[in-house]
């Protein structure tokens, strides 16, 4: 398999925010070792009252190219590999991933997160391929619901990876240039890319009122024009605490709505009002 730098895809800090994940149920497995906090990964996070035009504020969106992204397989591909952790001994020799190693720690986080059972209200599953992602998202959207499938895009004026860099970007102020586009919908599916040697998605349809919008900024220096995907919980009181977003925004659990943008390459589904 190609190795790419998908470790970094999204950092663990990062991941177990936007799934609201606590930390301590994620690393449970993990004899205790505590993910540290990347600042600039964080930078997605921030106040519904912030989307207002002409607001400016600093965002994180990684500078990857898709290239440089682990494989997509294809359905009959992914069902040929065991995703378990059950299998994950032969699973490391099947990737030669060293025991210990950095790859093999997210693998077997990737395959515990996606063991997780739901939170309360919560629907979740993860996909290997795009037909078995579609499949689910149908069985638990209803077969009749119209769907929207959205995604962050970045149009920078110039090429952003060489492809031999981190792919990790920096933080930049964007200035939102007009009035953000509230996407009506009756559910809402996002699914993450999780750092996997090929494509796995970790789709989650969160508990609790959400507000998604398309909203459009302009990056200063370099940073292009970006057409990005937000969503905010309107409700975080059972959420944990040491959620990463609100030590950004300054908050405690159910003091406010947190938005963040989605990160490029990840997959946002709106089922639309009937
Ligand atoms: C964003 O703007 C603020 C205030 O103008 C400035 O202090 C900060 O350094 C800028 N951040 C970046 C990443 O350019």
């Amino acid at each position: 398999m190609a190795m790419a730098s998908w470790t970094r895809i999204l950092l663990p800090a990062l991941l177990l925010a936007l799934l609201q994940i606590p930390r301590t149920t994620a690393t449970a497995s993990d004899h205790g070792r505590r993910e540290t906090i990347d600042p600039p990964s964080v930078s997605i996070f921030f106040n519904i009252d912030d989307l207002k035009p002409g607001n400016r504020m600093p965002i994180y969106f990684s500078n990857k190219k898709p290239s440089n992204s682990p494989h997509l397989l294809s359905k009959q591909e992914s069902d040929s590999i065991p995703f378990s952790s059950s299998h994950l001994e032969s699973l490391l020799e099947l990737f030669s991933f060293s025991r210990g190693s950095a790859h093999a720690r997210a693998v077997e986080s990737t395959l515990t997160l996606c063991e997780l059972e739901p939170m309360a209200g919560e629907t979740k599953f993860c996909a290997t391929s795009l037909e078995s992602m579609l499949d689910s998202v149908r069985s638990s959207f209803g077969h009749e619901t119209q769907l929207r499938a959205l995604a962050t895009t970045t149009h920078s004026a110039r090429p952003v990876d060489d492809g031999l860099g981190s792919g990790l970007g920096s933080v930049r102020n964007y200035t939102i240039l007009k009035e953000p586009e509230q996407i009506l919908t009756r559910k809402v599916m996002g699914c993450h890319t999780m750092p996997y040697p090929y494509l796995v998605y970790y789709c989650h349809s969160p508990a609790g009122e959400t507000k998604l919008f398309r909203v459009l900024l302009g990056g200063e220096g370099d940073g292009g024009v970006v057409e990005a995907v937000a969503l905010c919980h309107m409700d975080t009181s059972k959420w944990d605490r040491d959620n990463p977003s609100f030590r950004v925004l300054k908050m405690v659990p159910g003091e406010g709505p947190v938005c963040h943008f989605f990160p490029r390459f990840d997959i946002v589904w709106a089922a639309l009002p009937v």
